[in-house]
């Protein structure tokens, strides 16, 4: 299971600066799609996002064991949604903890991107909206609270950058850092898809897409084991 690797030489683009760490050399299975939303995509994006958060708005979920508020902000779209609490856990519900209120359906412009990016026969179950505020991030961890184990995450960020954190499957592993910018996507397969992973810090005032610095993050994930047909 653990098998040691060596830490992975930093790549040219790396090299750089923290920006454009090609995804792929960090895990296997991690795919960045710079700029994969234009300018009109992700404006379009922005208002499906509206018009969910005013149907099932943000919320501060609160660390299981301590109570303690996350500095980022929620909400879902789809059948389920990820939440976290003292009472519960980590895992997902099919309704907003506020509310009591079903999760709106993932907009379809939402449901295309995933399509796209993973030419899979099944949909995503939830988009988990993340809103960070210039100063939020969000500690190491891995998406664990799935049964489908082997379906893919999808990201995709709006607004200001972010540096990202990807590392292995141990949380004490070598990690290393990429810049999320609006528009990209990035894919979380294979051996990715259980590596650890975490935003460090925004890097407000980088995008103009939001009306105040900040930044918006989309996870499209399958919770249920699909029925492939097999
Ligand atoms: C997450 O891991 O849920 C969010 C990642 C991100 O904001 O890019
Ligand atoms: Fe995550």
């Amino acid at each position: 299971m653990c098998a040691t690797r060596a830490t992975p030489r930093q790549t040219p683009a790396e090299a750089a600066g923290p920006a454009r760490a090609v995804a792929a050399d960090i895990v296997p299975g991690a795919r960045l799609l710079p700029g994969h939303l234009d300018a009109a995509a992700q404006r379009a994006l922005l208002a499906e996002i509206r018009a969910l958060a005013a149907a099932a708005p943000l919320y501060r979920p609160t660390m299981p064991k301590t109570g303690r508020p996350f500095s980022v902000r929620m909400t879902n779209a789809g059948t389920f949604g990820w939440v976290a609490d003292r009472r519960g856990g980590y895992r997902y519900e099919r309704a907003h903890p506020e509310t009591g209120a079903p999760w709106p359906p993932i907009p379809e412009p939402i449901l295309a991107i995933w399509r796209d990016v993973t030419g899979l026969a099944y949909d995503p179950e939830a988009c988990l909206v993340n809103w960070y505020a210039p100063d939020a991030k969000m500690g190491l961890h891995r998406d664990a609270d799935e049964e489908a184990r082997d379906a893919p995450v999808v990201s995709i960020s709006l607004g200001d950058d972010a540096r990202f954190r990807l590392g292995g499957p141990t949380r004490k592993g070598p990690t290393r850092s990429l810049t999320l910018s609006s528009g990209d996507v990035l894919v979380l397969d294979g051996a990715a898809r259980h590596a650890y992973h975490g935003v460090d810090r925004l890097y407000p005032g980088t995008s103009t897409l939001l009306d105040a610095p900040g930044r918006l993050n989309l996870t499209l994930r399958r919770v249920s084991v699909p029925d492939t047909g097999a």
